[in-house]
């Protein structure tokens, strides 16, 4: 039994979309209906208090994935529970409630504001929305949170339009918008991707901030490792859909234990001097998420592949301490076997 609270759950959580398909075709029921299966099948656990990162390549489900668990997005099946409550079921003021714990911070911080509000009003909007204090008690909140995020002074700010803010400056408004309902759980998709790589580090560090000062909770999704090594707990590695490995973030990373997290490991620079590694080149493309291989989803592209992989998906199996990997490698069957069997040695240690 863990001794870990849990704040967020998720049990076999998938979420299909129904591919766009021409409206001649619809109307005369031609060919099945494609369905993207951009989540299918997704178990983890995000502690109270916990960083929790992401990674896996463009299209493999992330933001999806985020979406879904701000209830963004309807569930095709399986559970979230948060705070011990199954959101996909809950209604009315419950459903509200989540809605102010649960807050997402968005990737663009151009295109996630409208250039219509003042600061002020973009930041106050959502306690307007839920009905939240008095007049004079949300200006108040307002200007608490504009200084908290480090927009100082909040005056000066708030009367601006976010046209006129940088993107770092801007990003810091989305922040205080997410901020002002004081939620304890954050989904920051991509958070400093489209910031200049100058402003990148004030921006984490005031996440990083936010997280000792007010508990929260965060899933943070990147595709950089070096980032999720730094800012998160725990990491979890998505393929195509699902989990294919996760552990705590700096032995993941220096020690990977599927040949995929190898492959993307291998290729991000991480300064460490501590660990020396061989570049893993990863071919292919990722598959297309409508028309699935059978067997391991990674088998098409594994430099590790054996006759096995193509038979059945692969289970989770415990392969560290806190670390699991969805790989028959790991399985009694081959704990004779040399782990490079059939392609390029990975890591040497
Ligand atoms: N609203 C939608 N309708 C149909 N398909 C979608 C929709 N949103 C996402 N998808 C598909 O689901 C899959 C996962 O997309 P998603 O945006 O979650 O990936 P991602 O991991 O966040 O990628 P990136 O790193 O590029 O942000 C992709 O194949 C995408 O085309
Ligand atoms: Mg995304």
């Amino acid at each position: 039994m863990s001794s870990h609270q849990s704040k967020m759950r998720v049990e076999n959580l998938k979420k299909h979309f129904t591919a766009n398909q021409g409206l001649l075709d619809r109307l005369l029921s031609r060919g099945d209906r494609e369905v993207v299966k951009a989540v299918d099948g997704v178990n983890f656990d995000i502690r109270e208090g916990e960083s929790f990162g992401l990674a896996g390549e463009s299209g493999c489900g992330k933001s999806t994935l985020g979406k879904t668990l701000l209830n963004l997005h309807d569930s095709t099946d399986g559970s979230i529970y948060f705070d011990d409550a199954d959101i996909t079921t809950q209604t009315g003021r419950e459903d509200i409630a989540f809605r102010t714990e649960a807050q997402l911070i968005q990737q663009d911080p151009f295109n996630s504001i409208n250039p219509r509000y003042k600061v002020f009003d973009w930041v106050k909007e959502p306690l307007d929305v839920h009905s939240l204090g008095t007049r004079d008690e949300r200006t108040d909140l307002v200007m608490e949170t504009l200084n908290e995020v480090g927009l100082r002074p909040a005056e000066a700010y708030a009367s601006e339009y976010p046209t006129e803010l940088s993107g770092g400056e801007r990003q810091r408004v989305g922040i205080a918008r997410a901020l002002v309902l004081n939620p304890s759980f954050l989904v920051a998709d991509e958070p400093v991707s489209m910031l200049d790589v100058s402003v990148r580090a004030s921006v984490l560090e005031l996440l990083n901030r936010l997280k000792e000062e007010r508990g929260l909770t965060t899933l943070f999704i990147s595709h950089d490792l070096s980032l999720l090594k730094h800012m998160c707990d725990r990491i979890a590695i998505m393929y195509l859909g699902q989990i294919v490995e996760v552990g705590p973030a700096r032995q993941l990373i220096n020690d990977p234990q599927h040949p995929y997290t190898e492959a993307l490991v291998s290729s991000t620079p991480i300064i460490d001097p501590d660990v020396e590694r061989e570049r893993i080149r990863l071919e292919g493309e990722v598959p297309d998420p409508i028309n699935l291989p059978s067997g391991c989803r990674f088998a098409p592209r594994c430099p590790k592949v054996m006759d096995e992989c193509w038979d059945e998906e692969p289970r989770m199996y415990d392969v560290a301490e806190e670390q699991e990997a969805r790989c028959i490698l790991h399985d009694e069957a081959h704990a004779d076997k040399d782990v490079s069997v059939g392609g390029a040695q990975a890591t040497s240690d």
